[in-house]
């Protein structure tokens, strides 16, 4: 199989991410294992990687592409919201560094028949799992007018979205709409002609990012995964995240920035009452792509890298201070 995906900040990334080349690192996106052959080469025989993804077809691109690495791999096929079982069917309880690097891969948008694109016709699908029973079809079918505007308007901050949500709802009361290339011939519709012949990119979009995340969950999951890393992670283990949108690097963004606060009382509050301690810190601010990269990968565009290390227990601070 062709599996085509060009890594985003590979360099920075796996730098940022890998400290002890005997350790073990949980790769939660593996894609094409871009970044994870990275992270291998940097690993001694005795280090590990673990490589989690939802897709059979980039396991398999992974399988292949790691098959040489002296390294020890192991290859889960899952959902990263089960890190904690993950991790424990592994016996790798806590590990050295975790990486997620989310969204969709440029093989699952390229494959046309997945349905990801609005520029190829194909069925209504977008399921990172093959395997899962519920896909775009039923979003775009069976969702009210209220529900659709809210996905539209939440997941794609697309300002016609309850314009686009009726038409949706009246085209369907003549026959499903059941290929991308029909999602998008209403979406045209909906919209001005002045808005789609402006420079604000394609009409679909942000309604095919909105129905994605919708049909993936993609960023309900996210707060507890990047929280379940974090207490895998051994002191000094590091977490890179890498988002591809405002939404998911605002969830990114705001629970590092939580796990590396002290007090989380209200100001309001004379005395704290939270008792809460920093678990990590965070390193640096989040790193963009060079102007190289982005003549080379224009994936790259949006991309913001977000680093923590994790820091020691607070009682062992507390000791090495007396
Ligand atoms: C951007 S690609 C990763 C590319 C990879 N880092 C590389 O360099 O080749 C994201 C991958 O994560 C997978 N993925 C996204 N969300 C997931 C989730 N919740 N659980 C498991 N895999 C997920 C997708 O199926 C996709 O293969």
């Amino acid at each position: 199989m062709d599996f085509h995906h060009i890594s985003v900040m590979p360099e920075e990334t796996v730098s940022g991410l890998v400290t002890d080349p005997s350790g073990i690192y949980v790769d939660c996106t593996l894609g094409g294992a871009g970044h994870s052959h990275l992270i291998a080469d940097r690993l001694t025989p005795s280090g590990r990687i673990i490589g989690i993804d939802q897709d059979e077809e980039a396991i398999a691109a992974a399988r292949e592409r790691l098959r040489d690495c002296s390294c020890r791999i192991d290859i889960v096929h899952d959902n990263f919201r089960h890190l904690d079982a993950i991790l424990a069917a592994q016996d790798a309880p806590f590990v050295d560094g975790v990486l997620f690097d989310l969204g969709v891969s440029s093989h699952q948008i390229d494959t046309a028949e997945r349905g990801f694109s609005y520029m190829q016709d194909a069925p209504l699908d977008m399921r990172m799992d093959p395997e899962a029973t519920f896909s775009a079809y039923d979003v775009i079918n069976t969702y009210s007018e209220d529900e659709l505007d809210r996905i539209f308007h939440d997941y794609g901050e697309e300002r016609w979205a309850r314009r686009i949500a009726k038409f949706i709802v009246q085209a369907r009361k003549d026959r499903p709409i059941d290929t991308t290339g029909a999602l998008v011939d209403v979406i045209c519709r909906a919209v001005p002609k002045a808005v789609r012949e402006s420079a604000g990119g394609h009409p679909a979009k942000r309604i095919f990012q909105a129905v994605r995340i919708e049909v993936n969950d993609e960023l309900g999951i996210l707060k507890n995964a990047f929280e379940s890393a974090v207490h895998h992670l051994k002191p000094g283990g590091r977490i890179a995240i890498i988002t591809f949108h405002s939404l998911e690097d605002r969830i990114a963004k705001q629970t590092l920035k939580t796990m590396a606060s002290g007090c989380i009382c209200p100001p309001e509050l004379p005395v704290c009452v939270c008792h809460h301690h920093p678990e990590i810190r965070l390193l640096g601010k989040p790193r963009q792509a060079s102007k190289e990269e982005l003549r080379e990968n224009s994936r790259s565009k949006s991309a913001k890298l977000r680093l923590a290390e994790k820091l020691p227990p607070y009682d062992d601070k507390e000791k090495e201070g007396r």
